[in-house]
Parts: structure tokens; C-alpha cells; sequence
């Protein structure tokens, strides 16, 4: 069958939109993957999940938000949109804004953006600008310039992108048939904790699931404004992707953790690493750093007793491992250099 896109898919959960106004990439539909090894390792008597959002045509969940955002901005008749990132928001802005014709800006915390990351917002087409600054400062300036220009903000304060993200919690309840115990997340501009929250409320509004699952978020230590309940000023965390000190969402996000009775704790970058060379180690499934803070999350409280017997767990991987090569050749074994010789081959294999 053939993957029609989000908007297609959940129209009727959607703001309305023009057919000719659909700009799509065949984003969603990703695979949720039963996780047994990991299962097994953690010697949890509770099915884990990974929701594998690298698998989206950009490389990372905000493919669901950016369909929307615009296809919207095309309805509308916007010329050009911006975003602030670390690095995934502007390869997807960019991706679908060359798509639809629009010109593109994006500004990125210099020094502080996955290669690959940077690689896709510059084939694109966009304007890139690289700020000595941080993610939050750039945030900051993008929606200054969108209260005095004509150019529309696609970053998730744009109601838009939620409404897009939050049919990742649609897809996981269509497979499943019921919702989760446990959905954990990374959480950085909290935007996508939000979203699935509100997925999972409207699935649940509408009868299609029997009850609602607790929203577990994770932030990098260094980087958990939401944990401290105050905002940090210089975060820090090889997690780039989620290196944010001041999230958009926190409000919204603070709301899914309450009313859904989970919680949002902070996971060390040595918890992050472990947890992301374990999933390519044991499943096979190779995200970035910040995308394995949810099962980082996952293993912390396993630890602690935390999941009863027989739980369903799942897990949001959000973003491949590609985007981040230098990463992940830091955090592995370096390759055995030998001859062209068979002999000596058979000898480095230890047979
Ligand atoms: N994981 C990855 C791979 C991300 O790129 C992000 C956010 C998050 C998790 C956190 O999601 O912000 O909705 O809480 N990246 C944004 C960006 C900030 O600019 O690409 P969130």
C-alpha cells in the first residue's frame, strides 16, 4: 500500500487544507519495531517499542510537523518561511519548502549542528545562517522578525507543526490497538511531548483507544530546564539536537506530564551514549544521541523498579544516526587497518 503522507492519512483529525495546497514528502508511517533484545537486556517483563522517526524522508520526525506548516503557509500564499534549529526543524524546513517553491531561512547555533544536519539545509536551496549563539537566542530573533516581516515562522510555536506531529501517537495506536502504558520521548522545545499528548487525548475523545498513556519526557542533564524548573542560560549536552535552555512548549509540556500522571527527568550524556550504542549494538536501529534519551529514560527507571509487570512501553526514536557520523564514529571501535591479503585477514579475524 502506498504511505499517502500524514495529511492524507489523518485529514479528518487535520486542519482543513486545499488539496492543491498539500505539499508531502510521503512523511509518517514509520515502523514500530518490538524491541526483544533490549527487552531481554533490561530483564523487564515489559514490551518495549521503538517508534523509528529517522525513517521519515528527512531523517527525522519533524517531517509529520513540517507538512502541515507548509502546506499551510502555501494555502495561505506565503512567499518565504524561517525557522531557529538545531539542526533537524531546518533540514525538513528546507527539504519542503524547495518542495513547494518557498524561500527558506534558517538559523543554526554555529558550531553546535550535526554535519548532516547542516549537509541537507544547505542542498536544499535555503539561506543557512550560522549565529555564535545559542538555539534559544535564535529562536528569539526568528520570531522578531516574523512579527515585522512577511515571512512565516515554522518552528513548533506554529500550532501547525503540533497538529502534524501528534499523528505519530495515531499511528502507534492504529498498530498497537490500544495505547501504551508508557510513551517516552526526549524532550527539547518540548514540542513533540505536547503533540502526541494531544494525539492521544483526540484518539481517546473519539473512542478509538480505552485509556491514555503516562508521558514519560528525558532531558540531557546539562540541558533540563523543565527538570530544574528553571531556565538554564548555557546548556550543555553532546545531544545537540536537544541542547535548549528555555523550551517554546514548556507550559504545554509540563501539562502532558500532569495530566497524563508521568514525569520528565533528566538522563546524563553517558546514560544518552549508552543507550544509543545499545540500540544499534542489539536491535539494529541506529538514531541519534538525543533520540536515545528516551530509552536512555527507559533504562534509568527500569532500574528503579518503576514499570509493573506486563507494561507497554514505547519509545520515540526521532531522528537517524546518519545525521550525525562524527558521533557515532567517536562512540564506536576504530576500523583494523590490514593489507590486501588474505592471510593476514583471516588473522586480524582471529580465525
Ligand atoms: N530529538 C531530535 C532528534 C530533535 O531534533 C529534537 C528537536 C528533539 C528530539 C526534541 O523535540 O523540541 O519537540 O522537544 N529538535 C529541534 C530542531 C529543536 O531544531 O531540530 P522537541
Amino acid at each position: 500500500m502506498q504511505n499517502v503522507g500524514v495529511i492524507q492519512r489523518y485529514r479528518e483529525y487535520l486542519p482543513a487544507l486545499r488539496d492543491e495546497s498539500i505539499i508531502t514528502l510521503h512523511e509518517g508511517s514509520t515502523p514500530l519495531i518490538r524491541a526483544k533484545r533490549l527487552e531481554k537486556y533490561l530483564n523487564a517483563n515489559a514490551a518495549i517499542y521503538l517508534k523509528y522517526e529517522g525513517l521519515n524522508p528527512t531523517g527525522s520526525f519533524k517531517d509529520r510537523g513540517m507538512t502541515m506548516a507548509i502546506s499551510k503557509a502555501v494555502d495561505e500564499g506565503a512567499k518565504a518561511v524561517i525557522c531557529a534549529s538545531t539542526g533537524n526543524t531546518a533540514a525538513s524546513a528546507t527539504a519542503y519548502a524547495a518542495r513547494a517553491g518557498l524561500r527558506c531561512y534558517v538559523l543554526v547555533p554555529k558550531g553546535n549542528i550535526a554535519m548532516g544536519k547542516l549537509a541537507q539545509s544547505m542542498m536544499h536551496g535555503a539561506q543557512v545562517l550560522q549565529i555564535d549563539g545559542l538555539f534559544d537566542e535564535a529562536l528569539e530573533i526568528v520570531r522578531k522578525i516574523t512579527e515585522e516581516q512577511k515571512i512565516t515562522l515554522v518552528n513548533s510555536v506554529n500550532p501547525y507543526r503540533i497538529e502534524g506531529q501528534k499523528s505519530a501517537a495515531f499511528e502507534i495506536c492504529d498498530e498497537l490497538k490500544y495505547a501504551p502504558d508508557f510513551h517516552a520521548l526526549p524532550v527539547g522545545n518540548a514540542g513533540n511531548i505536547s503533540a502526541y499528548w494531544k494525539g492521544y487525548r483526540e484518539y481517546f475523545s473519539t473512542d478509538k483507544i480505552k485509556a491514555l498513556p503516562k508521558m514519560i519526557g528525558f532531558q540531557a542533564e546539562g540541558s533540563a530546564p523543565i527538570v530544574k524548573n528553571r531556565q538554564i542560560d548555557n546548556p550543555k549536552t553532546i545531544a545537540t539536537a536537544i541542547k535548549i535552555g528555555n523550551p517554546a512548549s514548556w507550559r504545554m509540556a509540563v501539562a502532558a506530564r500532569d495530566e497524563s500522571g508521568g514525569l520528565i527527568e533528566a538522563v546524563t550524556d553517558d546514560e544518552i551514549l549508552h543507550a544509543y550504542q545499545l540500540l544499534a549494538s542489539l536491535e539494529g536501529v541506529f538514531c541519534e544521541p538525543a533520540s536515545a534519551a528516551s530509552v536512555a529514560g527507559v533504562l534509568k527507571l527500569n532500574k528503579r523498579k518503576f514499570f509493573s509487570n506486563s507494561s507497554t512501553i514505547v519509545c520515540t526514536l526521532t531522528g537517524h544516526g546518519l545525521k550525525d557520523p562524527e558521533r557515532a564514529i567517536e562512540s564506536s571501535d576504530k576500523p583494523i587497518s590490514v593489507p590486501a591479503d588474505l592471510t593476514k585477514i583471516l588473522d586480524a579475524m582471529g580465525l
